[in-house]
């Protein structure tokens, strides 16, 4: 499977209920979804620590979505083999948290996964210039990591559409972007038409009813599509 530019909704599991994340992910798949957002924080490049990767692998069992792991680890470069035993599709790392991104990229690719690069909302684009050849995703962090329910930092629209001309201009129109952090009914539309199209949505999506929360969004995609 490649990203491409195809509108993905990807519901970030770190807002999930523990107690029934099984249950939780089955319905992200009834209703039609194809990728889950695997948020993996260390405590130390963020300050929070989410889970790794037995739970990865736990729910690989029982999946067939397309797993997009968030790496908020310092030099994730160490974990890439045993993403790869847990049936990571995708791997993202921090361009901030790696001492050699270029190898850290290639060797994500060597193991035979998908590759994404995130910024922090401090973070220029520049850092991806040399680096366009060997990623197939760009995330722009529209929050600072470590915490769900946060808010949409406004200032991030016009980096995404920054962004989206850079790709264009390089010749790599079909690295995708991946949008992250305050995502919900009110910025969906902001972020779309600054040209993202894999959007991660946490709060927005496990609050209350999951399944009606996941239709909003493909409503919204749809209505996007059209106009
Ligand atoms: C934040 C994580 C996000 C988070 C998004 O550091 O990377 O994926 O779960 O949560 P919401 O959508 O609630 O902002
Ligand atoms: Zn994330």
């Amino acid at each position: 499977m490649s990203v491409g530019r195809e509108l993905k909704l990807a519901p970030s599991i770190l807002s999930a209920d523990f107690n029934i994340l099984g249950q939780q992910m089955d319905i992200m798949a009834e209703e039609g979804l194809e990728w889950v957002h695997i948020d993996v924080m260390d405590g130390a490049f963020v300050p929070q620590i989410s889970f790794g990767m037995p739970v990865i692998k736990s729910i690989r069992k029982k999946s067939r979505l397309f797993f997009d792991v968030h790496m908020m680890v310092e030099e994730p470069a160490r974990f890439t083999d045993m993403l790869k035993d847990c049936g990571a599709d995708l791997v993202c790392v921090h361009a901030e948290a790696c001492v050699h991104l270029d190898r850290t990229l290639q060797a994500i690719k060597a193991a035979g996964m998908m590759t994404g690069v995130a910024l922090n909302p401090a973070t220029p684009l520049c850092v991806l210039d040399y680096v366009l050849d060997k990623t197939d995703m760009v995330l722009i962090m529209s929050v600072n990591p470590g915490f769900g329910g946060q808010s949409y930092i406004h200032g991030m629209t016009k980096k995404i559409a920054a962004l989206r001309k850079k790709l264009d201009d390089a010749g790599y129109p079909g690295i995708a972007i991946e949008v992250d952090g305050g995502v919900n009914k009110d910025t969906v539309n902001e972020v779309l038409g600054a040209g993202a199209n894999v959007l991660v949505a946490g709060s927005a999506v496990f609050k209350n009813d999951v399944a009606e929360n996941i239709r909003m969004f493909q409503k919204t995609f749809e209505e996007f599509k059209r106009n």
